[in-house]
């Protein structure tokens, strides 16, 4: 039987990419060992993370104004490390929340700054983007920050948020590499990897250089953005096998078409998600049509008594891991890159036969 794992994170990888790890595991590149017993420091993984880097740049279109950084702890270590490099105590950021993690986001952020929002936190599940004024924005702010996809209620921002000249700050951990984005309207993107990029235990950095190693405040050298961009992220051993596992993710999605080949794959799929629910009486998504994520797609069963039966028959037919997050109930399909549109077929066909048997 086919499995379509439809996990929020850790998330389904690429089967290509399975298959080169498995390949490649007990011999790496002619070493005679794998790649998680080879020094951070020899030739062969150097020449990986490089390769990684370049792979990073030009797929994602990241200029030589920013450093790219592979970091440990996860994107919530940035919802710390942010403010204290680019903030103070007395400094102000702004965060737009439209969700779950926007909310830890702002929640974390104000431990370190004075962290305000754009428009008030909704204690409700979100299923739009809040409206604020533009113009309203404080341009003494020292960077605002949103969330590009809230992974638990699926709500996306179609386009990157309006802040003046206030750096723009995002964290990108369920969508990058998910769809085209313009880098350039962003001072710092962000993303773990175990979604689109690859594996827990590295997360992806790009931040424009004239604001690193700006801050007065005290900060642990782990902690640090210029630690980090001034050694190749390789001062302290940094998680190789993850690191490795992004490479291979990103020579995946060159192989797609880059950035808009996977755009058009993932649109095509998500297109065909929400048509169904939006036709069915059975199931509905609540979130307003123009900020509808194209990688979580979260459903309810009209009868949410039916919800366990549900979730039996879908695993048992090979569909997993589509229980939503406790935080927002009913269903979700997270349907990143790795997931190929047959997955979308097969997930469509037993919501319809499921319908037909207990509607
Ligand atoms: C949008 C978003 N931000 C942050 C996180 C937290 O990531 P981590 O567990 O790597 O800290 C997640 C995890 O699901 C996420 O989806």
């Amino acid at each position: 039987m086919t499995v379509y794992n439809f996990s929020a994170g850790p998330a389904a990888l690429p089967m290509a990419v399975k298959q080169q790890i498995a390949d490649e595991l007990f011999d790496w590149q002619g070493t005679g060992c794998s790649v998680m017993e080879v020094s951070h420091r020899s030739p062969e993984f150097v020449n990986l993370a490089e390769h990684t880097e370049q792979l990073a740049r030009e797929l994602i279109g990241i200029s030589d104004d920013y450093a790219v950084m592979f970091i440990q702890g996860g994107a919530r270590t940035q919802y710390a490390m942010l403010p204290m490099n680019l903030s103070s105590p007395q400094g102000q950021a702004v965060y737009a929340v439209n969700g779950h993690w926007g909310k830890l986001a702002l929640k974390e952020g104000g431990r370190f700054t004075q962290a305000i929002t754009t428009a008030p936190v909704s204690e409700t599940t979100y299923a739009s983007i809040p409206d604020y004024e533009a113009d309203e924005i404080p341009q003494t702010a020292n960077y605002f920050h949103y969330t590009s996809n809230e992974t638990l209620e699926g709500v996306q921002w179609s386009k990157p948020p309006e802040c003046g000249a206030v750096p723009l700050c995002c964290d990108m951990t369920s969508d990058l590499l998910s769809r085209e984005f313009d880098m350039n309207r962003h001072a710092m993107i962000y993303a773990s990897a175990q979604k689109n990029m690859g594996i827990a235990g590295i997360t992806f950095v790009a931040l424009r250089k004239d604001l690193i190693g700006q801050s007065a405040n005290l900060i642990p050298m782990m902690n640090d953005y210029q630690t980090y961009a001034n050694s190749g992220s390789m001062y302290n051993t940094p998680p190789t096998f993850p690191w490795y596992v992004m490479n291979l993710v990103l020579q995946w999605v060159k192989g797609q078409g880059g950035l808009a080949g996977i755009q058009r794959i993932n649109r095509q799929k998500s297109g065909l998600l929400y048509e169904y629910v939006d036709r069915s009486d059975f199931y509905q998504n609540m979130v307003s049509k123009n900020c509808r994520s194209e990688v979580n797609v979260p459903f309810w069963l009209a009868d949410e008594s039916l919800n366990q039966a549900f979730l039996d028959n879908s695993a048992a037919a090979g569909l997993k891991a589509l229980k939503g997050h406790k935080a927002v109930g009913g269903m979700r399909a997270s349907i990143y890159n790795a997931i190929p549109e047959a997955g979308i077929e097969a997930l469509i066909s037993f919501m319809q036969e499921f319908e037909r048997t207990h509607g």
